[in-house]
């Protein structure tokens, strides 16, 4: 397992991945291309480029050459202490490996050496497992809200990047 920064001639690469991760997902939760189309699940070829853009950097794991896994860091807009990790995405046929909290774990490290304190991330809070596997990873959670418009309600959850 090698993580590797991702460069533009990447992203299509990462965005099948984010595609296909996304999208084992969204059916559980009644997430459509209609009431979501921020989802991962239904991103424009552009969007990869776009979350860049607002200042978030895009990381991956590579199995034998091939992206298998990514995400993206970046600082949160009001507290420069507070940083964000966002659309993480395994390819589903190779999950149980640890890619996952592996990409967390680099995620943490990365935020902790910008100096952030803190690691913050939101998810559907309908999606028991995966809140249990953030907690089981150290996270903690802050709050659940539902937001007018949005069929799921968003779980905040942070992890104390001082004890890492
Ligand atoms: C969450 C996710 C990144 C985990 O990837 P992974 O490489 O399988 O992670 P690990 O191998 O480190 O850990 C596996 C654990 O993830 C948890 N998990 C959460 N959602 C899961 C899912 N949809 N499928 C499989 N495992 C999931 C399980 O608890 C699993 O534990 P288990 O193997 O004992 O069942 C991956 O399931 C995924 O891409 N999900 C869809 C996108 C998503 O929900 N991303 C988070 C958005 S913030």
């Amino acid at each position: 397992m090698t993580i590797v920064d991702v460069t533009p001639d990447r992203y299509a690469e990462c965005l099948d991945v984010l595609r296909a991760g996304f999208a084992t997902e969204v059916a559980d939760f009644g997430i459509t291309r209609e009431n979501t189309p921020s989802n991962p699940a239904f991103w424009e070829d552009s969007a990869v480029a776009a979350v860049v853009g607002r200042g978030f950097d895009l990381f991956a794991v590579e199995q034998g050459g091939r992206i298998v896994g990514c995400a993206f860091i970046g600082p949160s807009k009001s507290r420069p202490d507070v940083w964000s990790l966002r659309h993480l995405a395994v390819d589903p046929t190779t999950r149980h490996a640890g890619y996952g909290a592996a990409l967390v774990a680099e995620g943490a490290r990365r935020a902790r050496a910008a100096g952030a304190e803190v690691l913050a991330i939101g998810i559907v809070a309908e999606n028991v497992r995966l809140s249990e596997w953030y907690r089981r990873l150290g996270f903690e959670s802050i709050d659940k809200t539902a937001y007018p418009g949005l069929v799921f309600t968003v779980e905040r959850m942070r992890l104390a990047l001082t004890s890492i």
